[in-house]
C-alpha cells in the first residue's frame, strides 16, 4: 500500500498508517521532552492506530521494562497534558528498547530482528520510520548501517522513512556532502528533514492566511508593502549547550533553517496546489531569489552581536568570537519583491521571548489631511505573532472622536487561544503524523536546505575572516547591539517595538 511516494491523505484526519518508529537517541532530551509526549498526543487525538510500536535505541544497557519505567517518569514531567492510565497502557504495551553503539553493525541486526518481531506482534506491516534524534555526526553512519542491514529497502507493501533532525550540515558544502551521502542509501522521498518551526501551528497557518483569504494576496507585493521584519527573540542564553553553540553561533543555529523558512512562507508565490512538491518548489524558488551578498555588502547588511555574560557560560571560551545575535537585510530579486527589504533578526538573552513576522505597508500616496491637525500618520502594520502567543493583528488609523480632525493608531487583533482554545502540544505532533502518513510538505527537501546554506555562506566567510572586534557588544535583556538598530535607521526605518 505505502512506499514513500508523497501522500496528503493524513490531512483529512485519518489515523496514520500502521508502523514502527525507531528512535535513535531515545534517552536524549528531544525524545523525552518532545517525541514521546507527541506520540501520546497523537494517540489521544485518534491519529495513531493500534498497529503501532516504538523502539528506543541508545547506548545505555537497559531492559524493555526499565525503559518503559523511565519513559513513564519522563512523561509525568514533560507531557503537556496528564497521561491517563489507559493511554499509558496503550503506549507501554508497544514500547521496546535496544541498547547498542550506533556505529556497530550488531545493533542493526538486533534492530532488524526487533522490527520483524513487531510486525507479528503489533501488525506494523513492515512500515518503519527511523527517527535520528542524535548528534549530527551520527546521521551519515546510521543511515549507511541501516542500509547495509536492509532496513531502508522499501517494498510495494511497506515504507521505510528516515527523519533527520537539525542541524543538517554546518555549511553549504557539508550540507551537500551529507545529502549526497544519504542519497546513496535512501531516495529523496524517504528523507524527512525536520525544521521544527514548520511544525508550529501559526507557521503552517501562514499558508492558510495568505492563500485561503482573497483579500491579502492582491496587496502582498512591492506596490503595497514597504518592508518585512522577522524577529525570533529568545530570553534564554546558551544554557548547557555551550559546546555545540560555540561551533554553531546564532547564524548557523537559526538562520538557514528557521528564519529562512519563515521568510520563504511569507514571500513564496502561491503554489498551484497543496501537493507537497508544489509547495516545496515555490519555497525553494523564493529562497533562490534572495540576492547573494558580496563581501562588501556583508559588512553593511549583516550585524552580529554577543551578549555580556556569554563568555562566562559553561563550555564557552573566555575569548569566544561566537555570535549570539544576528540581524540581516535581505533582498528578494523577483517581480513581487524587488527593492522590498526583508530585515531578519534573532538572538539569545534578548528583552523578550517573542517570534513575529511584521509586514509594514506603504503609506497612502496622497496626503489628504495635510491642512488639518493630522500631520503624519503611521503606516498600516500587519503582525503575525508566532510565539509565545499566537495571533494576528493589524494596526490602522482611526479618527479621534470630536470636531477636530485628528487620528490615532488603533489595533484589530485576533488571538488563536481565544477563538480555538489552547491545545497543549509539543510542536512535533504534526511532523510525526505527516511522516507516518507520507506527507513531506512540512519537511525540507535537499535543494531547499542547500539553498538556505548558500544564502548565509558569504556571511560565514566574511565573519570567519574578520573576527568581531567589539564582542561582547550587547547587554543581556536588551534588543541586541546598536548596529542592529542602525541597520534599519540607515534606510529610514526602525524595528517594530515589541513590548511583551
Ligand atoms: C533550535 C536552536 O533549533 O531552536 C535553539 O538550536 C533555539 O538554539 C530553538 O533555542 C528555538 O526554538 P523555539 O521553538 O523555542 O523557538
Amino acid at each position: 500500500m505505502s512506499t514513500s511516494k508523497s501522500k496528503t491523505s493524513g490531512r483529512r484526519g485519518e489515523p496514520g498508517d500502521p508502523c514502527a518508529v525507531a528512535i535513535f537517541g531515545a534517552s536524549g532530551d528531544l525524545a523525552k521532552r518532545k517525541l514521546l509526549p507527541a506520540i501520546l498526543n497523537l494517540r489521544r487525538s485518534g491519529l495513531l492506530r493500534d498497529e503501532f510500536a516504538v523502539i528506543g535505541l541508545a547506548t545505555s544497557e537497559m531492559t524493555n521494562e526499565a525503559f518503559r519505567e523511565r519513559v513513564a517518569g519522563d512523561l509525568r514531567i514533560f507531557a503537556p497534558q496528564d497521561v491517563d492510565t489507559d493511554l499509558w497502557k496503550w503506549l507501554s504495551e508497544r514500547t521496546y528498547y535496544i541498547p547498542g553503539n550506533f556505529r556497530s553493525p550488531d545493533l542493526y541486526s538486533r534492530l532488524a530482528e526487533g522490527l520483524r518481531d513487531l510486525e507479528t506482534r503489533h501488525g506494523t506491516l513492515g512500515n518503519v520510520v527511523h527517527y535520528l534524534a542524535t548528534p549530527p555526526d551520527f546521521f551519515g553512519d546510521i543511515v549507511e548501517r541501516l542500509g547495509e542491514a536492509g532496513l531502508t529497502a522499501e517494498t510495494p507493501e511497506s515504507f521505510r522513512r528516515v527523519i533527520i533532525e537539525k542541524p543538517f550540515g554546518n555549511s553549504y558544502d557539508s550540507a551537500r556532502e551529507l545529502n549526497a551521502r544519504l542519497l546513496k542509501t535512501v531516495a529523496e522521498p524517504q528523507i524527512y528533514r525536520i525544521d521544527h518551526y514548520l511544525g508550529k501551528e501559526t507557521v503552517q497557518n501562514l499558508l492558510v492566511f495568505r492563500f485561503a483569504n482573497g483579500i491579502f494576496e492582491p496587496i502582498w507585493n512591492r506596490r503595497y508593502i514597504d518592508n518585512v521584519q522577522i524577529t525570533v527573540a529568545e530570553t534564554v542564553g546558551v544554557e548547557q549547550r555551550g559546546r555545540y553553540y560555540e561551533q554553531a553561533g546564532a547564524l548557523r543555529d537559526m538562520v538557514p533553517n528557521h528564519l529562512l523558512q519563515l521568510l520563504a512562507l511569507t514571500a513564496m508565490e502561491p503554489p498551484s496546489s497543496f501537493e507537497a512538491e508544489s509547495v516545496r518548489d515555490e519555497k525553494t524558488k523564493v529562497l533562490r531569489a534572495i540576492q547573494p551578498m558580496s563581501a562588501e555588502e556583508v559588512l553593511v547588511r549583516a550585524v552580529r552581536g554577543q551578549y555580556g555574560a556569554y563568555r562566562a557560560e559553561p563550555r564557552v571560551s573566555p575569548e569566544s568570537q561566537t555570535e549570539t545575535f544576528v540581524a540581516m537585510k535581505l533582498l528578494v530579486d523577483n517581480w513581487r519583491w524587488a527593492d522590498v527589504p526583508f530585515y531578519i533578526r534573532t538572538g539569545k538573552r534578548l528583552a523578550a521571548q517573542h517570534t513575529e513576522i511584521t509586514i509594514t505597508f506603504r503609506r497612502p500616496p496622497h496626503r489628504l489631511f495635510a491642512d488639518t491637525e493630522v500631520a503624519d500618520f503611521a503606516p498600516n502594520v500587519l503582525v503575525l505573532h508566532l510565539q509565545p502567543d499566537e495571533g494576528i493583528s493589524l494596526t490602522f488609523e482611526a479618527k479621534v472622536p470630536g470636531p477636530v480632525v485628528k487620528t490615532g493608531g488603533v489595533e484589530m487583533s485576533f488571538n488563536y487561544a481565544d477563538h480555538f482554545g489552547r491545545t497543549p502540544r509539543t510542536g512535533y505532533e504534526t511532523l510525526l503524523y505527516d511522516c507516518i502518513s507520507g506527507d513531506p510538505t512540512l519537511f525540507q527537501r535537499a535543494d531547499s536546505v542547500e539553498t538556505g546554506w548558500s544564502v548565509v555562506e558569504p556571511v560565514l566567510d566574511v565573519w570567519r575572516a574578520l573576527p568581531a572586534r567589539a564582542f561582547p557588544n550587547y547587554a543581556a535583556g536588551t534588543w541586541g547591539p546598536k548596529d542592529s538598530d542602525e541597520l534599519l535607521a540607515r534606510d529610514g526605518r526602525a524595528w517594530r517595538r515589541i513590548t511583551s
